[in-house]
């Protein structure tokens, strides 16, 4: 859990990384330009691995009177850090505490109303809003969470968007994930119905956790965050919409998606590390912007950066293995690598499976997320988070005309650039061990691997 006296919204958690490890922070003082900068950095450190996807702060950008902040998801410490947790129990506690639910506290004002404009005063150009890739359609909000309600029964929802600046108060959307977002505004239109919505950019990671939930449209998200606290979020009235945002965010964008209203998004750079021409078109009209007084614009490095694709990853790992516990509790870890887009491919760990479960596996897999297109699965010894390892397991465990199984025609994600308008075939790869008295993986004793360890420490110093 995050210490108590913390409170839940950026600032305080920001801290609380840079008290754990000061390193775990860079930050610029010299200016930046508004465009790609941002980008650049977090890609040329990436490329480099020479740290260890740190937070990046810009202090000065262009004219904005906001810093930025980006690369805050790009590491699963961080993750386990917001939720109290040590790395190696991440994916199991996010699966337990995403069930829990927790009312939120409602007040009258917060401070992410310290600032209020409305009318003639909303213009998007005071947010260092920016454009991540030479070829993104405009500059993009990428670290906004949609707030709206269901038209018919009011429960709240949470999620990620990409939204392209388009004017001083309107604002383009894809909502292509087609889940409860898509399906608010489905039935809104029906109705004939404009949808409330609040944006909220940038707030303690849980919230955004709370967005990257995946569950049933029954469920308040501003409850699932607090279940994942521990203890209730904060939220307050927006300004010009009947909604509510976490009383603690940065900066809010208060608007309404237009019923019926389509206009050309696009392209945005995806975590596929392709650019997307698709999009449902959807747009926003902006009627108030409110903030903290000296807010931070939190931004999420887009592409097919570490930030981008772990906020992918490890929600759905969670998932998969709460889904694949149901049936087989030999299931002992699930990843989604970055080699696969965090998208496509997963690698499943099983201890001892029975002949056969490995497939079972893989279909509940394939069942549980249409994005996915390869599964993977190895024995427990197998480390899911090293792609080295799971392909050695490959070339050492698996023969392609037994180990192997493709399943034609079956319905994929549209943003992979090679499926055919959502038609894609999927792939299981057992690479467990063929029977159980299988030649023995070479090992060194433990207390050997110690010595060696202090050795090691003491060379380096
Ligand atoms: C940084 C980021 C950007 C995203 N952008 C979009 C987007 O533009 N359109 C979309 O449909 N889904 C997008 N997603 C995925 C949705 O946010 C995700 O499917 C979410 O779980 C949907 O919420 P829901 O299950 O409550 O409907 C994005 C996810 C992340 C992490």
């Amino acid at each position: 859990m995050p210490a108590s006296t913390d409170a839940l919204n950026l600032r305080a958690f920001l801290d609380q990384v840079e008290r754990k490890n000061a390193k775990d922070i860079l930050r610029f003082k010299d200016r930046i330009a508004l465009d790609f900068d941002a980008t650049a950095v977090a890609l040329e450190l990436e490329r480099g691995r020479a740290w260890q996807a740190p937070v990046l702060w810009f202090e000065n950008v262009a004219d904005s009177a906001f810093p930025v902040v980006t690369n805050v998801f790009a590491t699963r410490s961080r993750y386990a850090l917001a939720l109290g947790v040590p790395e190696d129990r991440l994916i199991e506690e996010w699966a337990v505490r995403g069930d829990r639910a927790l009312e939120p506290r409602l007040h009258d004002k917060g401070p992410v109303q310290d600032v209020v404009y409305k009318g003639a005063d909303v213009d998007l150009g005071r947010i260092p809003i920016k454009k991540h890739f030479e070829r993104d359609g405009g500059r993009y909000i990428t670290n906004g969470i949609i707030i709206a309600k269901d038209p018919e029964t009011g429960v709240r929802n949470a999620s990620h968007h990409r939204m392209q600046v388009k004017g001083k108060t309107r604002l383009g959307t894809s909502l292509h994930s087609r889940r409860h977002l898509w399906d608010y505004v489905r039935r809104a239109e029906e109705l004939k119905k404009e949808i409330p919505i609040a944006i909220v950019i940038g707030g303690h990671p849980l919230m955004t956790f709370a967005g990257l939930w995946k569950g049933s449209m029954t469920v308040d998200e501003y409850a699932v965050a607090g279940g994942l606290a521990g203890r209730p979020l904060d939220i307050s009235k927006c300004v010009t919409v009947p909604l509510e945002v976490p009383a603690e965010g940065e900066i809010v964008l208060e608007g309404h998606i237009l019923p019926g209203v389509r206009e050309p998004e696009g392209p945005f750079a995806e975590f596929t590390g392709y650019h997307s021409e698709r999009s449902t078109e959807n747009v926003i009209e902006v009627t108030a912007i409110t903030h903290r007084k000296g807010a931070i614009y939190q931004d999420v490095v887009g592409g097919m950066s570490d930030e981008h694709c772990s906020m992918l990853a490890v929600p759905q790992e969670a998932r998969l293995l709460k889904g694949l516990r149901g049936t087989f509790s030999n299931v002992t870890k699930v990843s989604y690598p970055k080699s696969g887009t965090c998208r496509f491919h997963a690698v499943i760990a099983m201890r001892n499976p029975v002949p056969g479960q490995q497939k079972n596996a893989a279909m509940i897999a394939f069942a549980e997320d249409l994005s996915l297109k390869l599964v993977i699965i190895v024995d427990e010894d197998v480390d899911v988070f090293d792609d080295q390892d799971v392909f050695w397991a490959m070339a050492t465990r698996m023969q392609a005309d037994d180990d192997i199984d493709i399943i034609r025609n079956a319905y994929g994600a549209i943003l992979d650039p090679s499926n055919d308008n959502g038609k894609t075939a999927k792939m299981i790869i057992d690479a467990t061990k063929p029977r159980p008295d299988f030649a023995q993986r070479h090992r060194l004793p433990a207390d050997a691997i110690e010595r060696a360890r202090a050795l090691i420490r003491k060379v380096r110093g």
